[in-house]
């Protein structure tokens, strides 16, 4: 069972291998071929532990977004990407927001992490992201890491 968003923006998880390869295909076209990323870092050791997730606009895949566990309290999302003609119409933010719904529904998790390009540190900011460390390069594009502490529910805490 997928979340529709905007009318006919639908996010699933993508748990086949069609969808899987719908996923790499999108992340080909805009971090292979859009941003030079080299195919050999784009894909992968993680592949196998994420859980992956595709947009469909119409049914058409659109977007893709995968995270795991990172450390025993940290859930990391990595490889956001839309495709260039489907953006600005909140299917990045759909796709977070989707994460951002899901990840807690796991009680182990306090932070969630990424890494961003530093062109969507305010993407992320805007969700309450923090850049923590200094500037690295992945891929030849510089990055911040950033975190999001998750918000603690049980006891009335904090
Ligand atoms: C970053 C990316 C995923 C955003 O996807 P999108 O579907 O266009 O984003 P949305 O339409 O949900 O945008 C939500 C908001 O963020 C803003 N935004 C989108 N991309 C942004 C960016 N790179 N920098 C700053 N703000 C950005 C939008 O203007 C929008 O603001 P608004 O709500 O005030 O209008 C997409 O541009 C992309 O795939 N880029 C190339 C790959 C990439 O850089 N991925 C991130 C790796 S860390």
């Amino acid at each position: 069972m997928g979340s529709m968003y905007q009318g006919d923006i639908e996010i699933i998880e993508a748990d086949t291998r069609l969808r899987y390869a719908q996923c790499v295909q999108i992340r080909t076209r805009v971090f292979v071929i859009g941003q030079n990323v080299p195919a050999e870092r784009e894909i992968d050791q993680h592949e196998d532990v994420c859980l992956h997730y595709v947009a469909l606009a119409g049914a058409v895949p659109v977007g893709t977004v995968r995270w795991r566990t990172y450390a025993p309290d940290t859930a990391k999302i990595e490889r956001l990407a839309v495709l260039d003609g489907a953006r600005g119409r909140g299917i990045g933010s759909g796709l977070m927001a989707y994460l951002l719904d899901e990840i807690p529904r796991h009680p182990e998790f306090s932070y969630v992490k990424l890494a961003s390009q530093d062109h969507a540190i305010p993407f992320y900011t805007a969700m309450g992201f923090e850049v923590i460390g200094d500037a690295f390069d992945d891929g030849g594009l510089p990055h911040h890491d950033m975190i999001l502490k998750l918000r603690v529910c049980s006891n009335g805490g904090k």
